[in-house]
């Protein structure tokens, strides 16, 4: 097994005899909200099962792809489809395709995920600015040897999503008039939802809204000191009181819902970039 380095070296020339530029942004879509991609003027597709070194699907039916192109004048990649750790992927592959989008030269991170709201003041369908997380309860993607060719063995976590960037969405959402709502990410494993119990406990514990994806994903990022900005799109409300099942379907549809808020803000905030 080659070491890190070599393994991003391959992939990063693999994906550049395809296509030679530098993307500027990498942009990872959440569940449902996929539909983004078609903002963007396509230049090039690689789907995830052709690219070396990344993650083989777990499931049937191919998984992914990496999106280059041009969004708001600048150069993209875009993950339509992202690896979680309940699919069985290990924290490492998971974390793997952030570390190549970094190594083909991005300077930014946009990430969007479905998340259940535990912030009773929350509504299906809002957008949650993320300005903080708690990763408790998801595994580590640093835990063993240290690559320290990325970065350093202990990483500050002050400062996990950035506040420039979180400034420049909120003035980009008042003038569209788009409402935000700010919070804690509260990352678990999934798959499955959560106990109405677990619900309460995750509220009590800080945080706003909860999530299978995104935490490892910031992690390695701030690890390589990549600025990141991520929002939630509150797909149900786990907190309320009255009997409460939540599906997948349910959480799509949220998503779908929601996605046009979602568009203006990244399209704008790239534009600005
Ligand atoms: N919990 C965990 N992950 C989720 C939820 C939820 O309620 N909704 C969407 N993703």
């Amino acid at each position: 097994m080659p070491g890190i380095l070599q393994q991003l070296q391959e992939t990063s020339s693999f994906i550049k005899s395809l296509y030679p530029h530098t993307p500027q942004v990498g942009i990872v879509l959440g569940s449902g909200l996929g539909n983004f991609a078609q903002e963007i003027q396509v230049e090039k597709e690689i789907p995830y099962e052709a690219i070396p070194h990344f993650p083989v699907s777990t499931v049937e039916g191919h998984h992914g792809k990496l999106i280059f192109g041009e969004l708001g004048g600048k150069k993209v990649v875009v993950m339509a489809g992202r690896f979680h750790f309940y699919e069985g992927y290990t924290p490492e592959q998971v974390v793997y395709p952030i570390r190549v989008m970094k190594h083909l030269g991005i300077g930014y991170l946009l990430l969007s995920n479905a998340a259940g709201g535990v912030n009773p003041a929350f509504k299906v369908g809002d957008l949650m600015v993320i300005t903080d997380h708690i990763s408790l309860s998801t595994i580590n993607p640093l835990i063993g040897k240290n690559h320290s060719e990325l970065g350093p063995r202990f990483p500050d976590m002050s400062e996990p999503y950035s506040k420039a960037l979180i400034k420049k969405v909120r003035a980009i959402a008042a003038a569209a008039g788009i409402k935000l709502q700010e919070g804690v990410y509260f990352g678990v494993t999934g798959p499955t939802f959560e106990t109405r119990a677990e619900y309460k406990l995750i509220h009590r514990l800080g945080g706003d809204a909860v999530g299978m994806s995104t935490v490892q994903e910031v992690i390695v990022a701030i690890h390589m000191g990549l600025p990141v900005f991520a929002v939630s799109v509150i797909t149900d409300i786990g907190i309320r009181e009255e009997d409460n099942i939540i599906t997948h379907e349910e959480v799509l549809q949220a998503a779908k819902e929601a996605e046009p808020k979602l568009t203006i803000i990244f399209k704008q905030l790239v534009a600005g970039l």
